[in-house]
């Protein structure tokens, strides 16, 4: 019987997955690890370290009781039977694959950690996206560090949880899926982990496979979720060029149950800290494998997401008569998605920075990103925005109607449901702006003809006016 889990990594996957296991099995004493003492602090105090619908709740209600943050790696290893890695996983930067390839530095840490302070069994779980066949290298690893009385058995268990929807997600998952070694210590190590799920998830709703078949089963999902989007909004553009309305196009063809209704929302691109790095991670791959026409696939999706990122900025540029110098433009919505206050690989970023590269003065607020995040991600390097520059034309606002009082234009960027026509005075806002005041609706969430209505010139992503 699991008595101790450890979770090590505690960031967006790491937190939620491990604190719901904490809030579902009482018996079970859950510790969540990282060497990022501010993280574990935040974790510790009344203020979460990342928002999610719900996730106070959990926590608050088990920790101090099976639920525990710390920074003591080590103890967190020794104490556990079941260890979740679940640490960050992102695109290298430079060497070999720079700017495609995973970067499992972090990952090969921790298992290293894991090899040196172990003093019994340990069964060792892949919660982290990797790339196929990493589950070899832990192994390999771990293996040369076991001995007659310590044997590591390694588990691939992804994450499919999506931000702002996590804690449901976790509690009602489509699918807990598990990889393991088709060997009889690997499927006993399988049930340890199916033992702790059954806690609360229906037991065909755990699909059970090879491990990796269960590592590329995630990049998979990510990649075929990502495509979707592109193709939508690929057809976004021909649907602006035609007189078309991608909204219709979306209705029509997701009636078919071939095809179904979600996931098919034209937008200003994707973004979060998985969807660009699985696919390039997917692309390297197959790059790897010798599959040039399989990498340049996938690469489009990537591609696709950049082309509508900076179709939106053109036709932004191009509707204020060509040119945003010195005018006001409110960016409403910095995250990457609504019900979270993480802006990774958010489109708002890419969006800000050309317009500081058209002078533009952007006025942003958004309701779970401070100031710092974005001062931040807007100065990170390979952006292209320095800090003289985001001081002279960022201006970092308290609400929505502060962000738009005096702009020449509004923009949606994130589908936050305090933007929608029935919680903002959209007339009052006509009344702080310039004009002729407009509005681009990066999100499809605002009703056009009630907006026009009202005065302002809308542009939809996917409809022409
Ligand atoms: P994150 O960056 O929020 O959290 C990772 C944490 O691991 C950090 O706090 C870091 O300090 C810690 N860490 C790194 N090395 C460590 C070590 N040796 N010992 C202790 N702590 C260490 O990353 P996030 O978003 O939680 O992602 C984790 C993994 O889950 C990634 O592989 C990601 O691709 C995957 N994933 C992410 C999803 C998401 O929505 N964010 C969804 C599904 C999977």
């Amino acid at each position: 019987m699991v008595k101790n889990v450890c979770c090590i990594g505690a960031g967006y996957v790491g937190g939620p997955s491990c604190a719901v296991i904490a809030y579902m099995c009482h018996d079970i004493k859950v510790t969540i690890v990282d060497l990022n003492q501010a993280r574990i602090d935040a974790w510790n105090s009344d203020k979460l370290p990342i928002y999610e619908p719900g996730l106070d709740e959990i926590v608050f209600a088990r920790r101090g009781k099976n639920l525990f943050f710390s920074t003591n790696v080590d103890q967190a290893i020794i104490d556990a039977d079941l260890i979740f890695v679940s640490v960050n996983t992102p695109t290298k930067k430079t060497g070999m694959g720079a700017g495609m390839a995973a970067d499992l530095a972090y990952i090969e840490t921790a298992t290293r950690r894991i090899a040196q302070v172990a003093t019994t069994s340990k069964v060792v779980i892949e919660k982290s996206t990797v790339p196929c066949r990493t589950a070899q290298s832990m192994r390999t690893i771990l293996e040369a560090n076991s001995n007659k009385d310590i044997r590591f058995d390694i588990l691939s268990n992804p994450e499919f949880l999506a931000e702002g929807t996590a804690v449901t997600d976790l509690m009602k998952p489509d699918r807990v899926l598990i990889g393991c070694l088709q060997t009889p210590d690997g499927f006993a190590a399988q049930q340890k982990l199916i033992d702790v799920y059954s806690n609360w998830i229906p037991r065909e709703r755990i699909i059970t496979m090879n491990l990796w078949s269960s590592e590329l089963s995630k990049l998979a999902a990510n990649a075929l979720l990502a495509q979707r989007i592109s193709s939508i909004n690929a057809l976004s553009a021909i649907c602006e060029a035609t007189g078309a309305d991608v909204d219709e196009v979306a209705y029509a063809c997701g009636t078919d149950s071939r095809i179904g209704p979600k996931f098919l929302k034209a937008s200003v691109g994707f973004g979060g800290s998985c969807f660009q790095k699985d696919i390039l991670n997917l692309v390297y791959l197959s790059e790897q494998l010798h599959l040039p026409e399989v990498a340049a696939y996938w690469k489009m999706v990537v591609t696709m997401n950049e082309y509508q990122k900076m179709r939106f900025t053109h036709r932004i540029v191009r509707t204020l008569f060509n040119t945003v110098t010195h005018k006001r433009i409110a960016l409403l919505g910095f995250a990457f998605k609504k019900d979270t206050g993480d802006t990774r690989e958010s489109a708002a970023i890419t969006l800000c920075s050309y317009l500081i590269q058209e002078h533009a003065r952007v006025a942003i607020y958004d309701p779970k990103v401070d100031a710092k995040q974005i001062r931040m991600d807007l100065t990170e390097p390979g952006v292209g925005t320095n800090e003289a520059e985001v001081d002279k034309h960022i201006t970092i606002c308290k609400s929505a109607y502060e962000a738009c009082a005096g702009a020449d234009a509004l923009v949606i960027c994130t589908e936050w449901d305090e933007f929608k026509m029935d919680q903002l005075d959209y007339q009052k806002i006509f009344a702080s702006m310039q004009k002729p005041a407009f509005i681009f609706d990066g999100r499809l969430i605002l009703d056009a003809p009630k907006l026009r209505d009202i005065g302002f010139r809308v542009e939809t992503i996917g409809k022409s006016v």
